[in-house]
């Protein structure tokens, strides 16, 4: 059935009627153009973009989907991170409808974020050292982003992406060429390029792509080397189950694409992987709800009808028509299917304009609004609950909230805004939902720590191991992805990282057993951070066999102080 079909059967069902036109002029011109629905419902994806249609011939059809498959392996694979703990799914889960989430990551300004790496430096050589952030940032956690993720699911609607809509609508060669077909529409492949960078989400300070060090990284590694190879989805397994590097499966995808930007081989390059995750973004058409397949209850047909009055659709659907039925109606347009304008408001949440976000699959948020909460910029009030979030719109007055409501109206617009836009697949994470389970899953962050810290006899301060990378082996003898790092430790002191083959908990200060190796490291600069790295030499004879490491600090001054310890777990393909 296509969506047109769906949405009016929705429409019916709230017994009014809709005049579909095939000429729909937006008035706000940002979502511009009409679909091209002689296409729809799949796949989606404004006009001017070039993604294939699915009009277009068979072969062309089949090379999009392999697109879109390598799109999903590489958003599911913590490898894409600079240090093997962050995929873009960690912050997007399908399950909380494409949000994080995860709790308690307090951004620097007050709003709740989602967590991604612990930053990380160029050497003062100009080498990446697979170290820590240098002077003057001593951070030993993890970043958390500034604002909280929206959902990628039916993001592709719009023309310009984040918050702010600083990315799209074009994408270039990263310096301000355009690149050929991917002129206009691009804000996914634009925006795609970003997080592997970003010392914040997945990156490493300084990194840009024209260094080539996420491409060579990822040249060398497994698809999803890192996961359960069961939880794997049938759809990609005839990536992961090749025994192939990425570098070969990105040619492989690619070879003769009509594309000129991406048919040139070279494994993985910038342009091959905004496509690939473009259209996985594409595909992830989240049209499955009670309100797309006509099943909205009449307590749900009530709430959208309180939101209707009160003027929520102004912004929340693409025409802007506060009215539900005739041309130019939300809902009647597959483009407010996102229930968004693709606009920005300042609407006394966050004290700057924001994209007015599309409201499905907002039942299964555990964080809601840019901000990670619902009160105005200065109250700061955390909505833990989706009550909480109905508080909010009715202490505002319309059009922004509903003012207040009766219990029943109140009841009506939560089981709208949280049940009747919620795609049941998205909840269940179903194909096109469907994903792998992380390693950060089923190993937590730091969870490999044990033992505690042990400060020198004079001194006060506790050094603090800070092992968050699973060690990788690869395959060809690179450079081994291995590093750890010690924080809280006294300044310019000598540091030694203690390898044991063993743990034991019975003798502290120390806690490693069996020691192997007592390696020096680089002093700890001058607020207290060291790290070691390369080459605690990995080989493929240590796969799977774990080892311990301890950091011992001396310092003139007060003595020698210990770290806590932790378990490494050498991982391959
Ligand atoms: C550390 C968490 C984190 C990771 C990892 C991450 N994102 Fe995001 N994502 C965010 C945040 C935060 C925003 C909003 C940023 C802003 O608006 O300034 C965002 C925004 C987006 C949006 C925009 C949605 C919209 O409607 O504007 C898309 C699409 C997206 N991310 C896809 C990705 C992809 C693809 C990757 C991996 C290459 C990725 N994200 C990795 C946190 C993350
Ligand atoms: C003037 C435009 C505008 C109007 C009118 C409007 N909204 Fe919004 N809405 C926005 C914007 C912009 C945001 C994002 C603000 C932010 O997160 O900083 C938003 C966010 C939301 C969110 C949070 C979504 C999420 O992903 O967490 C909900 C829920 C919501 N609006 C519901 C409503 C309801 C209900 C009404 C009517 C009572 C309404 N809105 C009226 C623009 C509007």
């Amino acid at each position: 059935m296509n969506l047109v079909n769906l949405v009016l059967g929705a429409v019916a069902c709230l017994g009014l009627t809709a005049a579909a036109s095939a000429q729909r002029q937006h008035v706000n011109g940002l979502i511009g153009e009409p679909p091209d629905v002689s296409n729809w419902p799949h796949p989606a994806a404004p006009d001017g973009n070039p993604f294939v249609r699915s009009t277009a011939n068979p072969a062309d059809i089949a090379q999009r989907d392999m697109v879109a498959q390598l799109g999903k392996t590489l958003f599911w694979d913590e490898q894409v991170s600079v240090d093997n703990t962050v995929s873009c799914g960690t912050c997007h889960e399908s399950k909380f409808g494409g949000v994080d989430g995860r709790q308690g990551a307090v951004a620097a300004n007050g709003n709740f974020g989602a967590f991604g790496v612990i930053p990380q430096a160029v050497s003062q050589f100009g080498t990446v050292d697979y170290g820590f952030l240098a002077n003057p940032s001593p951070q030993i956690a993890r970043s958390v982003t500034e604002v909280t993720p929206p959902t990628m699911i039916g993001a592709y609607v719009f023309e310009r992406l984040f918050w702010d809509m600083r990315a799209g609508p074009d994408f270039d060669d990263g310096f301000g060429n355009q690149l050929p077909l991917f002129d206009d529409w691009a804000a996914l492949e634009d925006l795609a390029v970003g997080p592997p960078l970003s010392d914040v989400e997945m990156g490493h300070e300084g990194l840009d792509w024209s260094s080539g060090f996420l491409q060579s990284k990822l040249n060398d590694s497994f698809p999803l080397a890192m996961v359960d190879p069961s939880t794997i989805p049938p759809d990609i397994q005839w990536i992961t189950s090749m025994g192939a590097p990425y570098s070969k499966i990105f040619d492989i995808v690619f070879n003769g694409h009509s594309n000129p930007a991406l048919n040139s081989g070279g494994g993985v390059t910038r342009e091959r992987f905004a496509a690939a995750l473009a259209n996985y973004h594409r595909m992830l058409i989240p049209d499955q709800a009670p309100i797309d397949i006509g099943r909205m209850t009449r307590q749900q047909q009530r709430g959208f009808a309180i939101m209707d009055r009160a003027g929520c659709f102004r912004c929340h659907s693409a025409t802007g028509n506060p009215q539900l039925a005739g041309p130019g109606g939300p809902l009647v347009d597959p483009f407010d299917n996102a229930f968004s304008d693709g606009q920005s408001h300042s609407i006394n949440i966050a004290p700057v304009r924001r994209k007015t976000p599309t409201l499905r699959n907002l039942g299964l948020h555990t964080k809601w609004t840019s901000t990670g909460h619902g009160g105005d910029g200065s109250t700061r009030v955390f909505v833990a609950s989706q009550s909480d979030l109905i508080r909010f719109y009715e202490a505002e007055p319309p059009p922004l909230g509903t003012g207040p409501l009766s219990p029943a109206d109140r009841a009506a617009l939560a089981d709208f805004l949280f049940n009747a836009l919620t795609d049941p697949r998205v909840a269940a994470e179903q194909f096109p939902f469907d994903r792998p389970q992380l390693y950060s899953e089923v190993h937590g962050f730091e969870a490999n720590e044990y033992g505690f810290g042990t400060p020198a006899p004079g001194g006060f301060l506790t050094p603090e191991i800070i092992a968050n990378s699973p060690p990788q082996i690869l395959p060809n003898g690179g450079p081994s992805w291995f590093k750890v790092g010690v924080g809280d430790a006294p300044p310019n002191a000598a540091a030694f990282l203690m390898i044991g083959a063993a743990p034991i908990f019975s003798t502290p200060p120390v806690f490693v057993d069996l020691i192997v190796a007592i390696l020096p490291a680089n002093p700890t600069n001058a607020q207290g951070i060291g790290t070691y790295q390369q080459p605690v030499t990995l080989n493929p004879g240590m796969l799977g066999i774990p080892f311990y490491a301890q950091w011992m600090v001396l310092d003139g001054r007060y003595g020698t102080s210990y770290s806590d310890a932790a378990e490494f777990f050498p991982f391959h393909w």
